[in-house]
């Protein structure tokens, strides 16, 4: 049996922990009988040249990179093998070259799309869910996410000590697409004063009431705003469109927008700080490593038991699987009324709204 094991999407502390933890299962599983198993470089992109980029992935190779962030396949986030009959056509023929039975794809909801749409050549995949997003469906924890949140919330920290010495407002920006997790956590965790997410239009008048009063008072503001939000009755910011992806819009920049939207209102300097890749980078938290450890597991065993086309998962603590396809083009949002949000309300966070 061979299997190829690649890595989708932009990247995440915690992807060569996985990587490891299935390398390392199915070989320890496999030992004896002919199981192999093949990295394929730079995501999906491995397949669609004129031949396959793949290498073996042997004990040694998967060992001493549990701690390391990235991912030692490479990765790619505009690679469409769906693109057109001729792409399909060319992923069918590197598929049979490498002789896969099944792929594990390590990634987010454009990856488990992907996986789900290459079943129409008979790929059988297994999907392990990544993102400092936390945003796909029915998985309360994807691993990378606390890590990111972890970093995030140690700039918050940072950015307070500079906002309370010059008495400014300083807005922080965090990824996270169209889904606030990653502001919502690291603004409760930074101590954030205004914590703004993409599910939540805000009003930027309630936001200027808020900075007036802390203005009379504590003299600083911190804001966190999620890459996705916007002002009621207003538009997202987009970064940049990149053609040929299959999610071609990315955000960015909307703290700098809301810079220039607060600073004619205030007295205060206002200041942005957007932080980026910095987010995705860096060593994996020990929870990170932990929870990408348990998936990389868990996918090995569903290839071993021969439940393709499942993507691990973890629902109320516990690690188990749905089809690839009930997560296939959809997102997990934060609920309006999730209790993280109540819970920010009733302790004086101002939600911008
Ligand atoms: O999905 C992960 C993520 O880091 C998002 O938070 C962010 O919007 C996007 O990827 C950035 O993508 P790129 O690497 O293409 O700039």
């Amino acid at each position: 049996m061979r299997i190829g094991v690649l890595t989708g999407g932009g990247d995440c502390p915690g992807l060569n922990a996985v990587i490891r933890a299935v390398t390392k299962s199915l070989i320890q599983h496999g030992h004896g009988k002919g199981v192999e198993v093949l990295g394929i470089l730079d995501g999906f992109e491995g397949l669609m040249g004129d031949a396959p980029r793949a290498r073996p992935l042997v004990w040694d190779r998967v060992s001493g990179i549990l701690h390391m962030g990235g991912t030692i396949l490479g990765t790619s986030n505009s690679a469409n093998p769906l693109k057109d009959e001729a792409t399909l056509e060319q992923v069918r023929r590197n598929v049979r070259a490498l002789g896969l039975d099944v792929v594990v794809a390590i990634g987010g909801d454009g990856t488990m799309s992907l996986a789900h749409g290459l079943q129409q050549i008979g790929l059988a995949c297994v999907g392990v869910p990544k993102t400092i997003d936390n945003d796909i469906a029915l998985c309360e924890r994807s691993f990378g996410f606390d890590t990111a949140v972890a970093t995030a919330t140690d700039a918050l920290r940072r950015v307070e000590s500079t906002a309370n010495s010059h008495h400014r407002v300083m807005i922080v920006e965090t990824m996270g697409r169209h889904a606030g997790w990653l502001a919502l956590e690291s603004g409760i965790a930074g101590a954030a004063d205004v914590i703004l997410l993409p599910e939540i239009d805000y009003d930027l008048q309630t936001i200027v009431r808020r900075c007036r009063e802390r203005e009379r008072r504590q003299r600083y503001t911190i804001i966190c705003i999620g890459e996705g939000a916007k002002p009621r009755g207003g538009e997202i910011t987009v970064r940049e469109r990149v053609a040929d992806s299959p999610d071609p819009v990315r955000l960015g920049g909307v703290g700098h927008v809301l810079r220039q939207q607060l600073q004619p209102h205030l007295k205060s300097e206002v200041r942005t700080t957007v932080l980026g890749y910095v987010q995705r980078g860096g060593d994996p938290t020990p929870f990170d490593r932990v929870l990408a450890t348990r998936f990389g597991h868990h996918a090995a065993q569903l290839v071993i038991a021969g439940q393709l086309d499942r993507m691990v998962t973890l629902q109320d603590g516990r690690i188990g699987s749905v089809e690839i396809a009930r997560v296939a083009n959809t997102q997990r949002k934060v609920p309006p009324d999730h209790d993280l949000i109540t819970m920010a309300r009733d302790i004086g966070v101002c939600l911008g709204d």
